[in-house]
């Protein structure tokens, strides 16, 4: 199929209006959206982006009031977390009602809403009229786009529309809460922190899963956010030995930068999330063998920014 690419958000929603999947920007990563209420155009994501099929997917919103149209009730502490953070880079994990597709949730009796704040994710979500689901748009196994181009790097001809937009702002993929339970859980670390959840209900825990300050070794389902190329963590620069075919990541210069094919030092956490992703597709596109990647405290955004290291280090 040929892929239309269009800066236009309305063009676009009438791809999801047809049934047909889109991928559009939202302010953590570039999604792969549908129409959730449409279990062919579902199966469309799955397909396009080799997904398995055990594997749920989040829906978009751009009002809180579409929470009614998939939900069966907000739990207390959701509310809450929804007046702090909605629009932003959070998704809870709340009651799924009986309109919205199993396929849409692989079978769960529950769903990953989130509201973008990115203003053409949003001019795009107000276009379609309804709720859209939406995995990150790579191909499985290759890390979250945050360009147009990284996109049809992976599904140029496999889906039927990418928006043009500008790179993502944060990078990476948006902090997932659990709302089921008494206490909010954080099964995956994102750009809303800890620490800023904390502040709004002072039980939240993070997951053993999502805890990357008791690490174990990485099952396999972890690989699939890693590059080709083997990634190596160093807490401190001057320790790396490059090989002849190197990258190094992080916040300080290792001494001997030459020996790199590429570097990037970040000034901050932020701008590290930011061009995290990015940096490993160009660095598997020169064939770079070695990723090195300085390691971060785990404080703010760096429990998130160690969460994608640790699980793209096979470590
Ligand atoms: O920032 C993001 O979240 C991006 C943008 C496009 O919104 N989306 C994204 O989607 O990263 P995806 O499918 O790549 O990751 C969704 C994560 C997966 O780890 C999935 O297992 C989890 O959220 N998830 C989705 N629905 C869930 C549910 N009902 N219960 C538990 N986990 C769920
Ligand atoms: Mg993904």
């Amino acid at each position: 199929m040929k892929t239309k690419i269009t800066q236009s958000p309305s063009i676009a929603a009438r791809f999801i209006q047809h049934g047909e999947v889109v991928a559009f920007p939202t302010e953590t990563v570039y999604g792969l959206g549908a129409n959730i209420f449409n279990e062919e155009a579902i199966k469309k994501i799955f397909f396009a982006k080799d997904r398995p099929a055990d594997n749920p997917l989040i829906a978009h919103i751009y009002d809180v009031s579409q929470l009614d149209q998939i939900t069966s009730g907000i739990p207390a502490n959701a509310a809450k977390l929804i007046g702090a953070f909605f629009p932003g880079p959070l998704t809870l994990i709340l009651p799924k009602n009986e309109r919205v597709p199993s396929a849409a949730t692989a079978g769960l009796k529950t769903i990953g809403v989130r509201m973008p704040k990115d203003v053409v994710a949003r001019q795009f979500l107000r276009a379609c009229g309804m709720p859209v689901v939406a995995p990150s748009a790579n191909l499985s196994g290759r890390s979250s786009p945050t360009t147009w181009q990284e996109v049809r790097d992976d599904l140029d001809g496999r889906i039927s529309c990418i928006i043009k937009g500008d790179q993502t702002k944060i990078g990476l993929e948006s902090t997932v809460v659990d709302c089921m339970g008494d206490k909010p859980v954080i099964l995956r670390a994102g750009a809303v922190t800890l620490e800023e959840l904390l502040k709004v209900i002072p039980q939240t825990e993070v997951s053993n899963e999502a805890d990357t300050s008791n690490p174990k070794s990485p099952g396999m389902k972890h690989r699939h956010y890693a590059p080709k190329a083997k990634v190596m963590l160093t807490p401190f620069p001057q320790y790396t030995v490059p090989l002849n075919s190197s990258a190094y990541i992080g916040l300080e210069s290792p001494p001997n930068t030459a020996a790199f094919k590429r570097i990037l030092i970040c000034k901050d956490f932020e701008e590290y999330a930011h061009e995290l992703f990015h940096f490993f597709r160009e660095c598997d596109k020169e064939e770079v063998e070695t990723i090195y990647c300085q390691t971060v405290s785990e404080e703010g955004l760096g429990l998130a920014l160690m969460d994608r290291l640790r699980r793209a280090s096979h470590s």
